[in-house]
């Protein structure tokens, strides 16, 4: 198992300071000001080869709800982070979290730990904003491993022959542009049976989706059943060169068999200019319900993998309370966690009745890192095979008990940030 380094954060309330040896120190602290968002539009725009202005668009959106923390050196920006105030579902509850997005640093700045000093203060930053667990979308998997975040899945894109969703139909009808709130409130009483959407808060959809590029053609509909909203589909128009159009469907969410069909099918009605509809970041269960819908799935349908979900417990003892456990799952493990930035602890886990509690001490029979535990928790991995993949020690009865605490959660991670 590989040991901690003692790294320890230093740490003020909202200003942090950190001196790796022989180097110059990277202050990190909130960004203040129109000028300092601008310059970094400009790192984030240069670090995915984006637009400066159309980064500004969505950081003034995002900004009055979430920080945006930066890394000062020499008197300059280097890089920053932004941090999502949301839920994130496990086992039937909301727990809450700091999902990170625009995690960049500066190509003359690269290579020198900016990188790194960003990621302990987001941990140290997400645990004092009371997060439990910090989700990402990892475009470089190396830095956030060694960070303590863990692989949950790779996000998938389904890509679906239009022709074959023709044939789809439901009792209800589309309306476009439905209410925000009563999206949000579909969403969340949908996806709480599964573990790892983001319980989203009503601005979500401002900051991630209304700013848009500006070029590309989006559309948001609605399927209705009588006056109820029982489904909800977004999805960009992109005109390839020379070419037809694709469907890239950001969000999709069904609630009865009738809004399924029904939204599948209107997808259908767009086969004469789109050959077909892509159904991207995960947007639908990485096990495709179209398997079960389409006559010849495996003719129609084909997936593609893209970037990993990777999720990281900030506080353990938040992420175990917060989080449901399954109703007859009974027992406790005692586990030594080892996590790159506050060490190796011991702690009990105790499951009873729906609910579970940390507590210091025990004696460490299980060993994992705190990435191996966030992925568990997460239901993403089962403890049996992370011993295989050298991500977990224990005995085999001990880890077959650690899986059963909570067995029977499907994860999944439809939310692209
Ligand atoms: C990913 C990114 C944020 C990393 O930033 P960074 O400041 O270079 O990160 P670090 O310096 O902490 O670590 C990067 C590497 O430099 C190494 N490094 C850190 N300090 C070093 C030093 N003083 N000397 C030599 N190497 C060093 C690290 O060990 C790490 O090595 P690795 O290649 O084995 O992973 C940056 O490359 C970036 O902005 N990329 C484009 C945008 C992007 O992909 N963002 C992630 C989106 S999810």
């Amino acid at each position: 198992m590989p040991r901690p380094n003692a790294d320890v954060m230093r740490t003020r309330e909202y200003t942090r300071a950190l001196m790796e040896p022989g180097q110059t120190e990277i202050e990190i602290r909130d960004a203040q000001g129109d000028a300092e968002v601008r310059r970094f539009a400009e790192v984030d725009a240069e670090s995915f080869a984006g637009d400066a202005a159309a980064n500004m668009r969505w950081l003034s959106a995002a900004v009055p709800h979430a920080p945006l923390r930066l890394a000062h050196t020499d008197g300059e920006i280097v890089g920053g982070y932004m941090l999502l105030p949301v839920g994130q579902f496990f086992g039937g509850r909301s727990v809450p979290a700091q999902a990170l997005t625009a995690v960049a640093v500066h190509p003359a700045w690269r290579r020198r730990g900016v990188g790194g000093a960003l990621m302990r203060d987001c941990i140290a930053f997400a645990r004092e904003r009371g997060a439990a667990v910090a989700p990402l979308h990892g475009a470089t998997v190396r830095l956030y491993r060694r960070w303590g975040w863990e692989v949950c899945s790779q996000t998938l894109r389904q890509i679906v022959r239009t022709a074959a969703l023709t044939g789809f139909s439901g009792s209800g009808r589309v309306r476009s542009n439905p209410d925000r709130t009563a999206v949000e409130a579909l969403r969340r009483a949908h996806l709480v049976r599964w573990d790892g959407p983001l319980d989203r808060p009503d601005w979500f959809l401002s900051v991630q989706w209304d700013p848009g590029d500006g070029a590309t053609p989006r559309f948001e509909y609605g399927w209705y059943e009588g006056d109820t909203l029982t489904g909800y589909v977004r999805y960009e128009s992109e005109r390839q060169p020379g070419t037809w159009i694709r469907l890239r469907v950001q969000e999709f969410i069904a609630t009865t068999l009738n809004a399924t069909r029904g939204l599948l099918g209107f997808l259908g009605g767009q086969e004469s200019q789109s050959s077909d509809v892509v159904f991207v970041h995960s947007a639908l269960v990485d096990v495709s319900p179209l398997l079960w819908l389409l006559a010849e799935p495996h003719r129609n349908l084909e997936v593609q993998g893209f970037l990993c979900w990777m999720q990281r417990i900030v506080n353990v003892e938040a992420a175990v309370a917060a989080r449901g456990w399954p109703a007859r799952a009974a027992g406790r493990v005692e586990l030594e966690v080892t996590d790159p930035v506050t060490g190796v602890e011991r702690l009990v886990l105790e499951v009873e009745g729906g609910s579970a509690r940390v507590t210091q001490g025990g004696s460490g029979a299980i060993r994992c890192g705190i990435g191996a535990l966030s992925a568990w928790y997460s239901s993403a991995l089962r403890a049996q095979d992370a011993v295989r993949l050298g991500l977990l020690e224990g005995d085999a009865a001990l880890v077959a008990e650690m899986d059963g605490l909570v067995a029977g959660g499907l994860s999944w991670m439809p939310d692209y940030f």
